[in-house]
């Protein structure tokens, strides 16, 4: 447990020696430091209910909190805040547990096992910006989950049953009419296909402008998605050649972003299950036909906005988003028993995951004990506020977005790397990390502006800042190491400045408990920035090699190490990399 939660729990007992009973007592990280390190705000509410004056509460659990070692300064002020410090020996205590076991002093939530809805790339067609959003935001939640203790199941979800299904293969067919799998005697038998993985950027956006202008083409289109799902053998051999081209370079795309998938499950994936479950529904008599489609109500009562029915097949037979998403659930509840599935999904598809949440409960092909959870981002916009775009107007593809960063982050390398290999590489891990490091600050579901140049800047809440910093811890621990001093214990502080940054150490588990139950990363990058900001300005202050009392500069060297572990820790969650100069 960690120790602000030990403490915590201790006050509760604390309050009720004074008299009182409270449920939870939260010490909150003080908005006043000059008053105290933290504060207590609970004797205002203990007021209410004992009809009394939270002053004199206030002093009564002040007062015992005075026999307390773990702190110093209690005071009273105003209307009956509580404010105290943190007892320097205690908090040293504390720092050489972390230094020893960080993993012991966190808290840990009730253990889980998570699939994990994120990534959700589409077959044969380019990765945009958005997909980047899910990527890096459900690769860090499930790396913070992991580390918390859950058991959790990345499921990259491709989008390999859409219109551009049908797109791209009419495509194809227009192309190579003679290839074999267009003809009717066609039986599996195996072919090349002429294309590369290149060709695949040009072969959707042209087959979706040709389909554009003719009504037949779009139908004959829609009808091979149809075949597909019917298990058609030529145009599932064509589509399945298709899928093994594209896949390899979306994997590519991932891995510079650090993502990577237990399942690539896509969405044809749940075929298989498409049946039972309209069997299911059938026989719980859900389905209805409304113009053709098989449909299913999923409003509700105490529904604000109108919430339409999911439409499950469409009068030509085919199925829709919705009909894999319920499939996939059904799928995955019976392979893997999960307590939770997590979808990180672009904001706009939130109706969209309500129908389908719906009808799983209603339905009951998620059990009622399964928690499904819609975990929505916003967009990058350009500075306009509109969506970003290429400067064509076009959609940004996720590779063109990395490579504007690159340009910035190759510009500011310190000059003194000249090695033009190595160089180029360092500035694509910044340029990535500064990418990451933005995405990951707003909360979730906010949108945000997509800023190359200050993204990639070495001073202010940027990823180069952070590796900047992290990188000289590293360097001066190497120092100390060739120096052969020994720094495996924090014996002293000074003042104010190594004090700071070890009274965020000891908030690091909060902010852990904090940004899981948000499912967020925003606390966790403002934690980093603000730890080592805090670093920084003891950095800045010292002079910790040449420090001339011994068990001080040894306690400056092991909370650099502290806080280097910290970051390092961080930054994997985040799935960031630290190169080891720049
Ligand atoms: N492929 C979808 C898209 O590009 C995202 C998939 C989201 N996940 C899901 N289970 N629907 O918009």
């Amino acid at each position: 447990m960690s120790f602000i939660k030990e403490i915590e729990k201790d006050l509760k007992d604390v309050i009720c020696r004074a008299g009182y009973e409270i449920d939870n007592v939260t010490l909150a990280i003080s908005n006043r430091p000059d008053l105290g390190d933290y504060q207590i705000n609970d004797a205002m509410k203990l007021a209410r209910n004992y009809k009394k004056n939270p002053r004199d509460i206030a002093n009564d659990i002040a007062e015992i909190l005075r026999e307390d070692y773990r702190f110093t300064n209690i005071n009273v002020a105003g209307n009956g805040f509580i404010n105290l410090s943190i007892n320097s020996n205690y908090l040293i205590d504390c720092m050489n547990k972390m230094i020893s076991n960080v993993y012991n002093n966190i808290d840990l939530p009730q253990k889980k096992k998570i699939i994990i809805d994120y990534g959700g790339a589409n077959v044969a067609k380019m990765l945009h910006v958005g997909h980047m959003r899910s990527a890096n935001i459900g690769e860090a939640l499930k790396r913070l989950a992991k580390f918390l203790g859950n058991e959790v199941i990345g499921d990259a979800h491709l989008g390999d049953n859409g219109l551009q299904t049908g797109i791209v293969c009419l495509e194809l067919k227009h192309r190579f009419p003679n290839l074999p799998c267009f003809s009717d005697s066609y039986n599996g038998e195996d072919f090349d296909l002429p294309i590369t993985e290149d060709d695949l950027s040009y072969i959707y956006p042209e087959g979706s402008i040709r389909i554009k202008a003719s009504e037949e083409l779009l139908t004959e289109a829609r009808n091979i998605v149809y075949l597909i799902q019917q298990g058609h053998v030529g145009y599932n051999t064509l589509w399945n050649k298709v899928a093994s081209l594209s896949i390899p370079a979306i994997k590519k795309v991932y891995e510079e972003l650090n993502v990577t998938f237990e399942l690539w499950e896509g969405e044809r994936d749940s075929f298989k299950y498409i049946p039972a479950m309209f069997d299911e529904l059938e026989k719980q008599g859900l389905l209805y036909t409304s113009d053709g489609a098989k449909v299913m109500d999923v409003k509700e009562d105490t529904d604000e906005k109108e919430i339409p029915p999911i439409i499950l097949e469409k009068s030509d037979g085919a199925y829709l988003y919705g009909t894999t998403d319920l499939a996939t659930i059904y799928s995955r509840v019976e392979r893997f028993k999960p307590d939770e599935i997590w979808y990180v999904v672009d904001n706009r598809q939130e109706l969209h995951l309500t129908q389908v949440f719906r009808a799983a409960y209603k339905s009951k092909i998620a059990p009622s004990d399964l928690k499904l959870q819609f975990l929505g981002f916003g967009t990058i916009n350009g500075q306009d506020g509109k969506p970003f775009k290429t400067r064509e107007g076009g959609v940004m593809s996720l590779p063109n977005l990395i490579d504007l960063v690159n340009v910035e982050t190759y510009k500011k390398l310190n000059p003194n790397i000249t090695d033009e290999k190595e160089k180029k590489s360092i500035a694509r891990t910044i340029a990535l990390s500064a990418i990451k490091y933005a995405d990951l600050i707003p909360y979730r579901s906010t949108d945000y502006i997509f800023n190359p140049d200050k993204f990639s800047d070495l001073e202010g809440k940027t990823g180069p800042y952070l590796l900047y910093s992290t990188i000289r811890m590293k360097s001066l621990l190497k120092k100390a190491n060739e120096l052969n001093i020994n720094f495996n214990v924090i014996k002293k502080l000074k003042n104010e400045y190594d004090r700071e940054a070890m009274l965020n150490i000891i908030n690091l588990p909060s902010i852990l408990t904090r940004a899981y139950e948000a499912k967020s990363l925003n606390d966790i990058t403002e934690y980093i920035y603000k730890l080592t900001g805090s670093y920084n300005k003891f950095y800045s202050e010292n002079r910790i090699i040449t420090e001339e009392d011994e068990d001080l500069r040894m306690s400056w060297l092991a909370l650099t190490k502290l806080v280097l572990d910290i970051n390092l820790m961080l930054l994997d969650i985040l799935a960031i990399d630290c190169p080891n100069k720049m």
